[in-house]
């Protein structure tokens, strides 16, 4: 079997961006398992290192991810289903507190679209595709391509993709919110990369408070969101980058953040 490490290639320069890219093109960056825990093991690691701020997750020119490995599935009966590692690699991945941009040009189906949902923004080249085809194997996505997407794209858009598995356009996802942007075929890394960029430029403990609280959109009911925003903000005013931030804007210099 191939080594899970050489499919994807990780790229750290010290401008606080990890890039990751899927790249097992024999296999349309299907997301075997020890291809989706590498990724979960590299986000646990960038987790703690203060120097990395953002994250940039792309694939292929032609394929971002084709989903789960399909091969796998076919392996698998119900009870190797109900004890599989999967659910809680995937909760790794939904729990890594800085922001990941996802840069997505061709297929981005199944696991891949999931994939895509644990991401903060999305761009999109204009020939990317986006899917849950799991029917059309005789199952159903299972990492958040009924619960997550639901919450995205809203209950009839996911009905539509998960009953049909058909795929959606680049121009239908952004319509949808499934992608922030709609960029030229092949500039989506470019875009993407540009927005990782500035956000890692910009004050780190805000900004993962700031991924906690938008997410948490998803689990809390409006009042307690309202709540747990409230307490963050409250935070945020013990820390070195709140004082320097506004220090910055009165003395109208650029703000130096200290990560603190
Ligand atoms: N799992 C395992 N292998 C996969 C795969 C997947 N999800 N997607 C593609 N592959 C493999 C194919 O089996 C084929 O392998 P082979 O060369 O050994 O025969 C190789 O990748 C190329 O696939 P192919 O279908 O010929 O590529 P394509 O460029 O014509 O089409 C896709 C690309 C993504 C549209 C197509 O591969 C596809 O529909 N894949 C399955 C998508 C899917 O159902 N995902 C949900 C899984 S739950």
């Amino acid at each position: 079997m191939t080594d899970p490490q050489t499919l994807i290639l990780v790229n750290r320069q010290d401008d606080g961006v990890l890039r990751l890219t899927l790249n097992n093109p024999d296999k349309r960056n299907a997301l075997a398992t020890p291809v989706l825990a590498l990724i979960a093991d590299i986000l646990d690691s960038a987790r703690d290192d203060t120097a990395i701020r953002c994250v940039v997750i792309s694939g292929l020119p032609k394929v971002f991810a084709a989903g789960a490995d399909i091969n796998e599935l076919a392996q698998k009966d119900v009870v190797g289903a109900l004890a599989d590692v999967r659910p809680a690699i995937w909760a790794q991945i939904r729990a890594f507190p800085k922001p990941i941009v996802a840069a997505i040009e061709g297929w981005c189906l199944g696991a891949g679209n999931e994939l895509l949902m644990c991401c903060d923004i999305a761009i999109a080249g204009a020939g990317a595709k986006f899917g849950q085809p799991e029917t059309n194997l005789g199952i159903i996505p299972g990492a958040g391509g009924t619960a997550t997407l639901s919450r995205i794209v809203g209950r009839m858009a996911a009905m539509h993709m998960v009953l049909l598995g058909q795929p959606i356009d680049a121009t239908t996802a952004q319509q949808l919110g499934l992608v922030l942007e709609v960029v030229g075929e092949g500039e989506a890394l470019a875009r993407a990369d540009a927005i990782a960029v500035a956000i890692a430029g910009r004050a780190p403990v805000a900004v993962r408070q700031a991924k906690a609280l938008v997410n948490a959109a998803f689990d809390l009911p409006h009042t307690a969101h309202l709540a747990a925003e409230r307490q963050a903000f409250s935070a945020l005013f013990g820390t070195a980058d709140k004082r320097e931030g506004i220090a910055a804007f009165m003395e109208k210099r650029n703000a130096e953040w200290t990560n603190g």
